[in-house]
C-alpha cells in the first residue's frame, strides 16, 4: 500500500520523525534516501527506486559537518533547499526529514561509529576521519527513520561498502540497495560538487570517464596488469591536467587492492581538478 497524501509533509525533529516511523513499522515498508541536499537527477534515481519498492519514501537533507574535513568545503557546501523541496514533490516524496544540526549533534555529543580498515584506504586515506562522520550520521539517520531498505549511489562506492559493514557488523535490520551512477550526457558523474566547475575545469572534469573508458578498453583487449591500466588511465588525467589523488583496481567488497584485473574488479579513482575533487568508479569489465 502506497501512501497518498499528496503533499509533501517536512519533519524537523528526531523525535517526531521517530514517532512517525515507529508508526509505519506496524504495516509499511519504509525506503530511506539520505542526502546533503542540493539534489540532481542522481539523488532523484534512488527516490524513485524507493517509491518502486516501498510504501513509504523518507528523503533526509543534511549536510553533516562531521564527514568534512577542517580544510574542506562545509561553509560553501551548495545549499538550495526551496529547489530541493519542489523536486521532491515532483518526485512524489511523501517525507522530508531536515533536522537541525544541533538535533543530531548537541553539545554532550559523544559517540562516534569507527568501521576499521576500509575506512582508511582510498578517500578515508586523503580524507582522515571522513567516513566516521558518515557512518556516524548515518547509523543516527537509521535509528530515527527505521528504513527497511535504504537507498544509495554508487557512485560513492567506498560510502556503500563501509555503510553496508557497519550495518552487519552492528546488526542493523536495514539493507542498502546500491542503485547506478548517473551521469550527464558527456558521461560526468552527476554530483552536487559539480557546481563547482567553473568554465574549462568542466570539460577537463571528462578526465575521469575518460581514464575510465580507457582502462574498460585495455581490459576488453586483454589487459590484465592493474599496474598497466593504472599507467593509461593516470595519462589521460595529467594529459587534462587532473591532478591524481588515487586510481586504485580493488576487490568489490574487501576493496583491497588487485594486481591482476578480473569481471568483478572495481576501478575507482579520485582527481582534483582545478579546486574541486571529484570521485568516479566502475567495474572494468
Ligand atoms: P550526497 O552526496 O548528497 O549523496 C546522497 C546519495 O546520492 C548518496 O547515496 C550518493 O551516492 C547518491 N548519489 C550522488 N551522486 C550520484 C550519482 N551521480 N548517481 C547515483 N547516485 C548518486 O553521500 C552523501 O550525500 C552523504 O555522505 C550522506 C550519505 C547523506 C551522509 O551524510
Amino acid at each position: 500500500m502506497k501512501i497518498e497524501n499528496g503533499e509533501l509533509s517536512i519533519i524537523h525533529t528526531p523525535l517526531e520523525m521517530q514517532a512517525l516511523s515507529q508508526n509505519w513499522q506496524k504495516g509499511l515498508s519504509i525506503g530511506f534516501v539520505p542526502t546533503m541536499g542540493f539534489l540532481h537527477e542522481g539523488h532523484l534515481s534512488l527516490v524513485q527506486e524507493s517509491n518502486r519498492m516501498c510504501d513509504v519514501t523518507v528523503v533526509s537533507i543534511f549536510v553533516n559537518p562531521s564527514q568534512f574535513g577542517a580544510n574542506e568545503d562545509l561553509s560553501s557546501y551548495p545549499r538550495n533547499l526551496e529547489r530541493d523541496l519542489q523536486l521532491l514533490s515532483k518526485h512524489k516524496v511523501d517525507y522530508v526529514f531536515i533536522p537541525k544540526a544541533e538535533d543530531i549533534y548537541p553539545p554532550t555529543y559523544r559517540t562516534w561509529v569507527n568501521v576499521t580498515g576500509i575506512s582508511e584506504v582510498l578517500c578515508g586515506a586523503s580524507r582522515p576521519g571522513h567516513f566516521t562522520g558518515v557512518a556516524t550520521v548515518v547509523l543516527k539517520l537509521v535509528n530515527i527513520v527505521k528504513p527497511g531498505l535504504m537507498f544509495m549511489g554508487e557512485k560513492d562506492y567506498q560510502q556503500v561498502t563501509v555503510l553496508k559493514a557497519m550495518l552487519k557488523d552492528l546488526n542493523v535490520p536495514t539493507t542498502i540497495i546500491p542503485c547506478p551512477i548517473m551521469r550527464e550526457a558527456d558521461g560526468l558523474a552527476m554530483s552536487s560538487r559539480n557546481t563547482y566547475l567553473k568554465g574549462e575545469a568542466r570539460q577537463q572534469a571528462l578526465c575521469l570517464y575518460k581514464a575510465i573508458l580507457m582502462a574498460k578498453q585495455l581490459y576488453r583487449e586483454g589487459i590484465r596488469d592493474t599496474n598497466m591500466l593504472c599507467e593509461a588511465a593516470s595519462e589521460i588525467i595529467k594529459t587534462n591536467k587532473g591532478e591524481i589523488d588515487y586510481i586504485e583496481f580493488v576487490d568489490p567488497e574487501t576493496l583491497a587492492h588487485v594486481g591482476y584485473a578480473e569481471a568483478d574488479t572495481r576501478m575507482i579513482l579520485a582527481v582534483k581538478v582545478g579546486v574541486t575533487r571529484l570521485i568516479d568508479n566502475s567495474l572494468i569489465q
